[in-house]
């Protein structure tokens, strides 16, 4: 078994990586969660990676506890990372229907760094994509991901 993470909030403030890590070692280790596995994440990475042009608003529909929504915030903030590391701006809007989860994604993308990037939105997907051009005016998305 991997060694357990290191719960430290001081450890995990703006590391996504690391938070990703945790929720990871609960898939594999602790609870069987229903997440999309980073083999498929580092797969999924790799074809965004040859859009063009790349992509900066990225939906996903059904969030859970986040494992997914902080790669995409994460992937997007990379790909739009100049050569002087200043980052162009990215949004990955999560659509999640449970308020506990809702709660969860949001809690780990503010320690994470990343409520910047990631924003979620609670309620049935239908509604969320109603309001995305109602509330948050976006008019475009260059990806869909469906994971209900
Ligand atoms: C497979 S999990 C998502 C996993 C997440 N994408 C990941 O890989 O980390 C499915 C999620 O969809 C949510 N869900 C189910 N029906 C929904 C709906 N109609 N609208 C929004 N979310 C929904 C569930 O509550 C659950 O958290």
């Amino acid at each position: 078994m991997a060694p357990p993470p290191n719960y430290d909030q001081s450890k995990l403030r703006n590391n996504p990586k690391a938070m990703m890590d945790i929720i990871d070692y609960h898939v594999n280790n602790i609870q069987r969660l229903m997440i999309f596995s980073q083999r498929k994440l580092d797969a999924t990475e790799k074809v965004l990676a040859k859009l063009d042009p790349k992509p900066k608003v990225l939906v996903e529909l059904g969030g859970y506890v986040g494992k997914s929504a902080l790669a995409w915030a994460t992937m997007l903030q990379k790909f739009q990372q100049n050569s002087q590391g200043n980052v162009s701006e990215v949004k990955v809007f999560s659509m999640e229907l449970e308020p506990d989860f809702v709660k969860i994604i949001r809690g780990f993308a503010d320690i994470s760094g990343l409520s910047g990037t990631l924003e979620v939105m609670e309620g049935g997907s239908g509604d969320s994509l109603k309001r995305l051009k109602a509330e948050k005016g976006i008019e475009h998305i260059d990806v869909l991901f469906l994971d209900h």
